[in-house]
């Protein structure tokens, strides 16, 4: 081989090797392209995966300035002056705390025994009602002959009526252990007590007791039972039975003509998110609305009252300073 042919092979081994590096640096640059997109990928999560974010969205959801979330629990919703209990919806006795009416009431009227139990946030309200009607009529012989009572006790009466009145009648009159609106410790039994001779007799809400009757939502107090509505209470016409709710809802109800079963579902159309229901009353104004459970919302800092409805949600009262009237 001469001197210008092994040059020409060396020359041509110099480009080959030129060729294979350059390759291999080629190689080497789309590797690093390649670990860096997947890396970037990897970062981001997958695309086509679930959307977090957007699961989880109405719960972070900004709230319009001056109102925040409060979390609930499966008890609240059977907590509050505004519970529905009836033959579709029960209560469990042991839920209530009550005080003996016999041990708190004022000397305006009378209670049948020291067992007769009822919430606090009732009593003031019940001395009020008696005490004004004492003033108004002379009376001072309402008796109170039942409160709160266990789910043992509502059971009994229950039996008794049907072996004594038959069963068409403690239907009518009496609701099932369970599903009495006594186990709330919201509801009390009026009587009338003779001085004379000792003797009970009922309250009809008639004569003198007619302003009991028309006043008792001035007190936070309804006849839960009223005659034109036995076909949605399930229950006859009870004139002996009161149920505190408390204001502005006794006077709301009254207004419209509602019972309880129509007021929890009226007050369903004021949704938190919609209109708010403004009511004036006694010289205070309040704003209602509902929320449906596991959505409760609330002014920021409290300044409200909420109850459950022992259904589906809670409505909330605020109070709001107004002209009042
Ligand atoms: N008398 C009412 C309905 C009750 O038994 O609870
Ligand atoms: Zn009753």
């Amino acid at each position: 081989m001469t001197e210008a042919q092994r040059e020409r092979r060396r020359a041509r081994r110099r480009r080959q090797i030129r060729r294979q590096r350059l390759l291999l640096a080629a190689f080497l640059l789309g590797l690093v392209l390649l670990v860096v997109l997947l890396v970037s990928r990897c970062g981001k999560g997958d695309p086509a995966g679930p959307d977090t974010s957007a699961q989880t969205s109405s719960e972070t959801e900004a709230l319009p300035d001056g109102w925040e979330r409060r979390e609930t629990t499966e008890a609240d919703l059977a907590r509050g002056t505004l519970v529905l209990v009836n033959r579709d919806y029960g209560y469990d006795p042991e839920e209530s705390r009550t005080v003996s009416i016999y041990e708190r009431k004022s000397e305006n009227y009378l209670a049948r025994g020291i067992d007769i139990g009822l919430r606090e946030d009732a009593m003031e309200a019940l001395n009020r009602w008696m005490d004004d009607f004492a003033a108004e009529s002379g009376e001072t012989n309402v008796n109170v002959v039942a409160g709160w009572r266990s789910y043992d006790e509502q059971a009994a009466l229950y039996e008794d009526a049907v072996e004594t009145e038959g069963q068409a009648y403690a239907d009518a009159y009496l609701a099932l252990p369970g599903h009495s609106e006594h186990h709330t410790g919201l509801a009390v039994d009026l009587d009338t007590y003779d001085m004379t001779d000792g003797s009970s007799g009922g309250f009809d809400g008639g004569g003198v007791y007619t302003w009991a009757v028309e006043h008792a939502w001035e007190y936070g107090f309804i006849q839960r039972y009223p005659p034109q509505k036995s076909d949605i209470t399930g229950i006859n016409y009870e004139s002996w039975h009161f149920r505190y709710v408390g204001l502005p809802h006794a006077y709301v109800m009254q207004r419209e003509n509602l019972c309880l079963e129509e007021y929890i579902d009226y007050l369903r159309g004021y949704p938190f998110a919609g209109e708010h229901l403004r009511v004036t009353c006694l010289g205070r104004s309040y704003e209602l609305y509902f929320c449906p459970k596991d959505q409760l919302i609330v002014p920021s800092g409290g300044g409200c009252t909420v109850s459950g409805n022992n259904v589906d949600g809670y409505i909330v009262t605020v109070e709001r300073p107004g002209t009042g009237g």
